[in-house]
């Protein structure tokens, strides 16, 4: 089939970076695929909104019905956010035949080993670069590179917008709460900024991150999290005068069958490598038994560093690719200890 015929779930910030991309660079993934992306109909809640990019007025729908009854489309490209109705929408587009492409992470943190398994008995597939990191490749890393690597831990920034609010306190002495108005402006944030800032949403990633890396399947909720929504100037100063920058870092690891995670506010060493990474800058590092540490920096939220990573999934599945797994079949064997905020495989 030469022409992909796309349904596209929200128009905001990344979507509106995905039709963007899709219209400046039709000619190099035709080049790379030998295929014509096409757009049928795009889910929004307001039809009369002012869009951040040109589109025919026509293709706008309210009704998940409009996209879900188009037996042209094979390709759904969920940027809409939140469980409901993304959930009920992605479930009904695996049923029916469709891959589909999402950048949510609270969806994927919470029902992804669900969805993947539903996408594998539908004999489609489910993507999900974006989730996780922005426009960083690393859930490429995990599920496409480290293969005879054992990974034993995972350490980053995974919040743009945490990291955009704690540099620009650090770097202007501005309060937090100002700056988490520009983040919003900027199109960082998510739709509950409260996601952010109380660490939800690297929790999210996190809990994806391990699925993937460690092979088991960790629940969200598995993770200790706390936010940076107490930090004020005067604790940047501090940490500064110390020899110290503040992060929300999130960082799991998997020895010996005892898996334990944490998300939350860090004093590192200026010296540290992720202490340098500033603005909306995501940073991930990867230890594994044989290359030892791997890090990867780059953009973490934004229209087009998110759309990036959503055009790349839609190429390789238009390139005939195999899709995301998270292994799904081990919810059996994980034992929570609540108090210790441990999972026991
Ligand atoms: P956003 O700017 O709030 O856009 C959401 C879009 O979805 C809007 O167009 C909205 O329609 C539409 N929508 C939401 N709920 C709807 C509903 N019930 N029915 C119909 N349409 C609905 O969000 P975003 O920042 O693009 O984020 C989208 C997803 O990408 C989220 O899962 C987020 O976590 C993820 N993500 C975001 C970033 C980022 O930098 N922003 C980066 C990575 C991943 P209206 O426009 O009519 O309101
Ligand atoms: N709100 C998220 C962030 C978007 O700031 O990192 C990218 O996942």
């Amino acid at each position: 089939q030469k022409n992909v015929k796309i349904g596209l779930l929200g128009l905001g910030t990344v979507g509106t970076g995905v039709v963007k991309t899709l219209q400046t660079h039709q000619d190099q993934i035709e080049k790379r695929t030998g295929k014509h992306i096409e757009i049928r109909r795009i889910l929004v809640r307001d039809l009369k909104k002012k869009r951040g990019v040109s589109v025919d007025p026509s293709l706008l729908t309210t009704s998940p019905e409009d996209l879900l009854s188009d037996s042209e489309i094979s390709v759904i490209i969920e940027v809409m956010g939140g469980i409901e109705p993304a959930y009920s929408i992605i479930r009904k587009a695996l049923q029916t035949g469709r891959h589909v492409v999402t950048a949510n992470k609270e969806l994927l943190a919470k029902h992804g080993a669900e969805l993947l398994e539903l996408a594998e008995k539908n004999g489609v597939q489910l993507w999900f670069e974006a989730s996780v990191g922005g426009g960083i490749p690393v859930i490429r890393i995990l599920q496409s590179y480290l293969h005879v690597n054992r990974v034993q831990s995972i350490a980053g920034i995974l919040n743009g917008t945490c990291n955009f609010i704690l540099s620009e306190m650090a770097r202007t002495g501005r309060p937090y709460a100002d700056v988490l108005k520009e983040a919003q402006a900027l199109g960082y944030a998510e739709a509950d900024p409260m996601n952010d800032v109380l660490g939800f949403d690297t929790m999210y990633k996190l809990a994806i991150l391990s699925n993937l890396a460690f092979d088991i399947h960790i629940p969200p909720t598995a993770i200790e999290t706390e936010g940076i929504q107490q930090i004020e100037p005067i604790d940047i100063e501090m940490a500064h005068a110390w020899g110290y920058v503040i992060k929300l870092i999130g960082s799991a690891a998997y020895t010996e069958g005892l898996f334990s995670a944490s998300v939350g506010p860090r004093l590192l060493p200026v010296s540290h490598p992720l202490a340098q990474v500033n603005d909306v800058l995501n940073a991930v590092t990867i230890s594994s038994d044989v290359v030892g540490e791997l890090t990867f920096i780059g953009k973490g939220a934004g229209e087009l560093p998110t759309a990036s990573a959503v055009m790349e999934d839609l190429i390789c599945l238009c390139s005939g690719g195999a899709g995301w797994r998270i292994p799904a079949f081990h919810k059996d064997n994980v034992q929570i200890d609540s108090e210790e905020q441990r999972v026991q495989t």
